[in-house]
């Protein structure tokens, strides 16, 4: 994947689909800054990088500060000396329909899954503007495109990332800095499963019955999401700009 010594800032690096794609950057033999909003939240990882002797850099922010946003890509660069890829993974999903959404869902999403995708997208793009190449990958969602039942303020905010990634990767294709997106539909991490347990589901039972809804024959595993973020983060894509790739085995939202 050409991700050797790449240096690659993930957010929310300590969560499902964040460890998988730490993960898959240690087998690319990458250099890691992995951020979250606590050290606790990257334990895990550090200590999956440091067993296969993978260089790792943990930087704790809180994307829901504005400051913390606009520094964390120059923090990154200046402990990996360069910002190659940035990958915009962290986001959180506040649940029900317009009547159930309280201020403080509408702007923590906003805030989290939307304003630090634009401060993260502006200080990383500063930068690799000035080094004359970059690679963004920003995580929306299927829902984002095919908005799901009664997750009002979460759709919402995953289709401004799709029209964020649509814009940036035409703004600045012609600056070497290609901005792409996955699109997910289910993935089996603790957003997913958490969301079973708040509605008193078993979230192993749920996800049995969820896997029977997908063509493919099961919801994604958070490593088939992060090895096509892996992807378009590397030169194996050179050519794709602003392009929402769509990962859900088969399944439609409905
Ligand atoms: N799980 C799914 O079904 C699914 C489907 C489509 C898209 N996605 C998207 O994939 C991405 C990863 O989600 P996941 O399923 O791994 O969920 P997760 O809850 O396991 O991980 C989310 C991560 O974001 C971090 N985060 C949340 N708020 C933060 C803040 N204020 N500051 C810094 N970090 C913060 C969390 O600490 C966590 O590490 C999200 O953007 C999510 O919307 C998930």
């Amino acid at each position: 994947m050409n991700l050797k010594d790449k240096v690659v800032l993930v957010t929310g690096a300590g969560g499902g689909i964040g460890s998988a794609i730490v993960n898959r950057l240690i087998r690319e033999g990458a250099v890691i800054v992995a951020s979250d909003r606590s050290l606790d939240h990257l334990q895990d990882v550090i200590k999956t990088a440091e067993r296969h002797h993978a260089k790792i850099y943990p930087l704790v922010a809180d994307l829901a500060v504005k400051s913390d946003c606009d520094k964390l890509p120059q923090r990154a660069k200046e402990m990996g000396q360069k910002l190659d890829v940035l990958i915009n993974n962290a986001g959180l999903m506040r649940r029900g329909n317009i009547l159930d959404t309280t201020d403080e869902d509408w702007s923590l999403s906003m805030a989290v899954n939307v304003e630090a995708i634009f401060r993260l997208c502006r200080s990383a793009i500063r930068i690799m503007k000035s080094q004359g190449h970059g690679a963004i990958v920003n995580t929306a969602s299927c829902w984002g495109i095919y908005p799901g039942p009664n997750h009002f303020a979460y759709c919402t905010t995953k289709a401004a990332i799709a029209a964020m990634t649509r814009c940036l990767g035409r703004d600045h294709a012609a600056d070497g800095i290609r901005v792409n997106a996955v699109c997910p539909n289910e993935v089996n991490t603790p957003m997913l499963r958490t969301g079973f347990e708040i509605r008193g589901f078993d979230p192993a039972e749920a996800i049995g019955k969820l896997n029977k809804t997908v063509p493919l024959g099961h919801i994604a595993e958070p490593d088939e999401i992060a090895d096509v973020i892996a992807f378009l983060a590397s030169n194996e894509s050179r050519y794709m700009c602003g392009a929402l790739l769509e990962v859900n085995g088969g399944k439609p939202v409905y």
